[in-house]
């Protein structure tokens, strides 16, 4: 879907999207706090396997004192991710949030994989209380293929019991993976559709920097846009990111995101010195700085939300979802 038929599509998500929030977007800031994975995901360049990388652990001191005395005004939310790194949880992302609770009124959202129980519990003992995990893509063997964590049903499974213990989840999907077609983006729509989630982000692949698909194509932008549109139609309400790779897939792809049903944006806070090495597509990242977010928002119109996503999330109603969106064409 192209031309005319497209721009009506997101000129409807966008008046969704209005209708729900106004003109207002979240804006939170990310800290990537360690890239040690045990995970091998084929698609990302933090994978265990990518020996080409020097992986850090950030000192939470350093972050605390970053985010507590120099963030920018407009930030009101935080999100702590890293590899998956149990050892990072503990160290760095439990402090972290205990002094960021203490001393800032910043919402927490963590986005750290899949961790055990306990350390579910302590995060949301610490304060945090948006989990993001993303389901990847929605076929159980394309899944395994691609070395994501576990198996698909065990993620969801994580995906339900985070939400079924007081969490805000949300969740995402990768759009355009080698092989992928049209069909596979509207099961990955349906599948966000099933689950108990206040959030979905939509991704276009980016072929990561020595990783097994270092050699594939970019993902088609206007089949990721349409996606975040078919998304925002079905769940008006939900909190829709859009995400630092459309600026990698098309020059003007972020500022098309937010113009297609996105509602929340970030900003990357990571120190410079330890940001090179948090590598999930290519060393040569496009940083989304404070500068590069406000003058996005601004330019569509848009205004920085004084809400935090946490608030939100703790008072927000939720509207009952539309209706009839799955059968309509992404691609
Ligand atoms: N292209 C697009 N998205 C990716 N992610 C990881 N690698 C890629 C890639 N090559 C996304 C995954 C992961 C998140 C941290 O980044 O959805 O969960």
């Amino acid at each position: 879907m192209n031309g005319s038929a497209q721009a009506a599509l997101h000129e409807q998500a966008a008046v969704a999207t209005r209708g729900q929030f106004g003109r207002e977007v979240f804006v939170r800031a990310v800290v990537e706090v360690s890239n040690f994975c045990r995970e091998n995901c084929a698609y990302c360049g933090m994978r265990r396997d990518n020996r080409t990388l020097a992986r850090y652990r950030a000192n939470h001191e350093q972050l605390a004192d970053l985010l507590v005395h120099h963030r920018p005004a407009s930030v009101t939310d935080v999100n702590i991710q890293a590899g998956e790194d149990p050892v990072a949880v503990r160290e760095v992302v439990l402090p972290l949030i205990r002094t960021l609770r203490r001393e800032t009124p910043l919402g927490v959202s963590v986005c750290l994989g899949t961790l055990s129980r306990e350390l579910y519990v302590k995060l949301q003992s610490a304060g945090a209380t948006i989990y993001i995990i993303k389901f990847e893509i929605d076929d159980a063997a394309s899944y395994e293929k691609l070395e994501a964590p576990g198996t698909l049903s065990e993620r969801l499974d994580h995906i339900h019991s985070l939400a079924g213990s007081g969490w805000n989840v949300s969740s995402g999907f990768i759009v355009g993976l080698p092989g992928q077609g049209p069909s596979d983006l509207a099961a990955s729509l349906k599948l966000a559709g099933t689950l108990p989630l206040r959030g979905c982000s939509v991704s276009p692949f980016i072929p990561g920097e020595a990783t097994p698909l270092a050699g594939e194509v970019v993902a088609n932008t206007n089949w990721t846009l349409n996606c975040i549109a078919a998304l925002r139609l079905m769940r008006p309400d939900w909190v829709i990111p859009a995400v630092s790779a459309l600026n990698l897939a098309d020059k003007d792809g972020y500022r098309r995101g937010l113009r297609a049903g996105a509602n929340l944006v970030t900003m990357n806070l990571t120190p410079d010195d330890l940001r090179g090495d948090y590598v999930i597509y290519k060393r040569k990242r496009f940083i989304m700085t404070e500068e590069r977010v406000l003058d996005a928002i601004t330019a569509e119109g848009l205004s920085p939300s004084r809400r935090s996503l946490a608030e939100h999330y703790r008072n927000g109603v939720t509207h009952p979802a539309a209706t009839g969106v799955m059968t309509m064409a992404v691609a």
